[in-house]
């Protein structure tokens, strides 16, 4: 089935937040924020802004009538900066017009006076400054002590992983419109919308009930959206209660790129040691992430970050180590896999770096140190239906990876100012939220009279398609056509409490509470079916919009079958609600079994290096991806694309660069370059692994949102590769993003 909304999208008609048909008083807002990257508020004039004509009124913390907080995990973020600031970009006003052309010659005329105070931009500075968003954590396996007084080599270094814009279609934005009896609707582009409902009843110092929170669609969130959608939606919000008037908030590009944090940047340090045999015997990792001027969802990324320190490796002795360095810049927030890739760069790197110096080649470390069933992984879970050693044979295999490993050799040998590079990228990708407790969700389902269904449950969807696939569920449940099946928008209203659309773990969750809902109503209606045609109610099946005793078609429709049940007074609606079995984490001891299961596959990357420009080319990607049972082969291939195509942005031309002042230089796309037709891949191949899957996953289909990303590591690797193949002085080095300018340096290194 392909993706529900193509018809839409295509035509041009889907409808996202800007759409809406907005009431005839609507207000429009915009964001004073803070021009230095530190210091104390002295004093804001809002007198000539004020004056403009159209201007409504400016809102600060003193109109906040609840809590100026807007911090989730901790608590350490005002919604508007009372007395000092900490990035520049960090809300201090909003500004109401009855335009936003108005409102943007009003935020010209606000004239500030900071005290300046020392700025931090990097996590090494906050190190040194012991600068932290909170205790640092650490994991451990094993004795690494021990092991490197035991082991044939050890060898340390250190890495660079720079940040990465999310740069989602559609800016963050909302429409929020008062009800009677102080209620408010907000439509907001949010992966989250139980969490801006949540803070914006705290802000407004009302009840939760009272907030009505809604998402039809989102243009791309990738994590940024998880929790940066919701300090518009409140300031809209905060608006709104004081005017009882409709206030729409949609940030322009260049705001958008200014003011919201991207992927964390990390510094990080590592040691390992190695044996002849090619064992890692000990690995010993220091991330230094930098989280921004608060902390946002950076605890749970840094976790992630020491959950995928040793990728798809097994390692007997390991101890790694994060430090969320507190610094001026906007808080660094959520991002397709959720620091999984920053702590996987790292071990990528470690290997490298032996490799280097051994003399051997990276991949032959690699595979001598894929995880096997029943290896342990460093936080206590016990790995199994291990697909790394499957995914890297199938690969070699499949792609035929030692003839074009020749072939590149000889290319290699016969073309001086041309090289290429050719590497391999296992990936392992825990699914679940790491955080126990946020694995769950729940489903709505009615049938209405004529036999029509409509779903309403806790996902957004973002692009990602599952609205697609809770589509399916449905319909495989119920034995009834897609056509008669309309997957609602997602309301708290309807489906309270949820947990954001994130860690890939939407459908699972999602699709596991439509799947029961979707039972209990079955059960109901074969009952009602057996009446109907005096037999058993287990030889009634419900498929192809029809009632069968056992595989013979009665003439009794899904139509009649829903009027039936109506006249017996059958209940049509049913909720259901589905957490997580099996998994657990306690983190007084750093150990458990956060993850239902983990995602295997491996990538052959092949890169060309124009030796005198220093440009590069990503000829072809293959990978082999285990999707478990896919339930959408076209759904789950796109994400694989998707992905690949945002890590290997990440990995070669996505430069964030901010400068001493803490301000964006990167902050147009004229600056900032994203992949596009040309630095894609010119071939992707991706091969289903095939593979017994876990009924964790929903109907078996392994989740697919974030784990592809890090195939686009290996990209990193292979332009390494050739740049090594050229100059025989290049040291390599850990510092990506690897843009042309830096495979120029390496190229005439001396
Ligand atoms: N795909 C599209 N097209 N747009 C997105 O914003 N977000 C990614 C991934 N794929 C995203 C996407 C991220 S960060 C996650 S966590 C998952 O989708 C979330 O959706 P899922 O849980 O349904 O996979
Ligand atoms: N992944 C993605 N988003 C999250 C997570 C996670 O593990 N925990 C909280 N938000
Ligand atoms: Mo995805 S980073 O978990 O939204």
């Amino acid at each position: 089935m392909k993706n529900i909304d193509s018809y839409t999208h295509l035509r041009g008609e889907s409808l996202f937040v800007d759409d809406l048909i907005v009431r005839q008083d609507t207000l429009y807002g915009l964001t004073f924020d803070s021009p230095k990257a530190h210091g104390k508020i002295i004093s804001v004039d809002y007198a000539k802004a004020e004056a403009v004509e159209g201007i409504v009124k400016i809102f600060t913390y003193k109109d906040v009538l609840g809590e100026n907080q807007i911090g989730g995990i901790i608590q350490d973020e005002e919604l508007w900066a009372e007395k000092e600031v900490h990035f520049q970009g960090q809300p201090i006003a909003f500004i109401v017009a009855e335009s936003e052309a108005i409102a943007k010659k009003a935020r010209k005329l606000i004239e500030i006076k900071i005290e300046e105070l020392p700025i931090i931009t990097t996590a090494k500075q906050a190190k040194e400054k012991g600068s932290f968003i909170n205790a640092p954590r650490s994991f451990s396996l094993g004795n690494t002590k021990k092991a490197f007084a035991n082991c044939d080599y050890v060898f340390e270094g250190e890495t660079f992983s720079n940040g990465q814009e999310h740069l989602y279609l559609e800016t963050q934005g909302c429409y929020a419109v008062p009800l009677e009896n102080g209620n408010i609707k907000i439509t907001s582009s949010t992966q989250g919308p139980t969490q801006v409902q949540k803070i914006a009843a705290r802000v407004l110092g009302i009840a939760m009930h009272k907030i009505e929170l809604e998402v039809i669609r989102l243009g791309g969130g990738f994590g940024g959206k998880e929790d940066q959608a919701t300090p518009w939606a409140v300031m809209a919000a905060v608006a709104v209660q004081h005017l009882k008037k409709p206030v729409k908030y949609i940030l322009n590009r260049h705001d958008d790129l200014r003011m919201t944090g991207k992927r964390h940047p990390y510094e990080s340090t590592f040691k390992i040691g190695i044996n002849k045999d090619l064992k890692i015997t000990a690995f010993e990792v220091e991330f230094l992430q930098n989280s921004g001027a608060s902390a946002d969802l950076s605890p749970a990324i840094a976790e992630r970050t020491l959950f995928h320190a040793t990728n798809a490796y097994f390692i007997e002795n390991v101890l790694t180590k994060v430090l969320s360095c507190k610094t001026n810049l906007p808080p660094n927030t959520a991002f397709r896999g959720f620091g999984g890739p920053q702590g996987m760069f790292v071990v990528e790197s470690a290997i490298a770096h032996v490799a280097i110096n051994m003399g051997i080649d990276k991949r032959l470390i690699q595979h001598a140190n894929l995880l096997k069933e029943n290896d342990v992984f460093s936080y206590g879970q016990v790995a199994t239906t291990v697909e790394a050693q499957n995914s890297w044979n199938t690969a070699i295999e499949k792609f035929d990876f030692y003839k074009t490993e020749k072939e590149i050799e000889k290319f290699n040998t016969n073309n001086n100012l041309v090289k290429k590079g050719i590497s391999i990228m296992p990936i392992c990708f825990g699914i679940s939220f790491t955080n126990t407790p946020m694995n769950h969700a729940r489903a709505l389902v009615h049938i209405y009279q004529d036999g029509s269904v409509g779903i309403s449950t806790g996902a957004v969807e973002m692009g990602q398609s599952v609205n697609t696939k809770m589509l399916q569920v449905a319909c495989l449940t119920l034995g009834i056509r897609p056509n008669k099946v309309k997957l609602e928008t997602t309301n708290t209203t309807r489906v309270a409490n949820t947990s954001p659309t994130a860690a890939s773990a939407t459908a699972d969750l999602n699709g596991k509470a439509v799947l029961m809902a979707c039972n209990s109503l079955i059960e109901r209606l074969k009952v009602v079916a057996s009446k109907m045609l005096s037999v058993k109610v287990n030889e009634i099946i419900i498929k192809d919009d029809s009632v069968f005793i056992n595989h013979e078609k009665s003439n009794i429709t899904w139509e009649n079958l829903i009027e039936q049940a109506m006249l017996e007074r059958v209940a049509l609606t049913e909720n259901a609600h589905y957490a997580t079995p099996i998994i657990h984490f306690d983190k007084s001891k750093e150990k458990g079994h956060p993850f239902a299961y983990h995602v295997y596959g491996t990538a052959i990357t092949q890169v060309t290096v124009d030796c005198l420009r220093g440009t590069y080319e990503i000829d072809k990607v293959q990978i082999i991806h285990d999707f478990g049972k896919s339930m959408n082969l076209g759904i789950d291939i796109g994400q694989v694309e998707g992905a690949l195509v945002q890590g290997i942005g990440w990995m070669t031309l996505e430069e964030i660069a901010y400068n001493n002042e803490g301000r964006l230089l990167s902050s147009t796309l004229s600056t900032y370059k994203v992949p596009d037709v040309f630095s894609a891949p010119k071939t992707i191949e991706v091969l289903p692994l095939e593979t017994p899957s876990t009924e964790m996953a929903i109907l078996k289909s392994k989740a697919v949102g974030e784990p592809p990303l890090m195939y686009g590591i290996g990209a990193y690797f292979a332009i390494q590769q050739a740049v090594k193949a050229y100059n025989k002085n290049y040291k390599l080095k850990f510092h990506s993003p690897f843009t042309p300018e830096k495979v120029l340096m390496g190229l005439y290194e001396i």
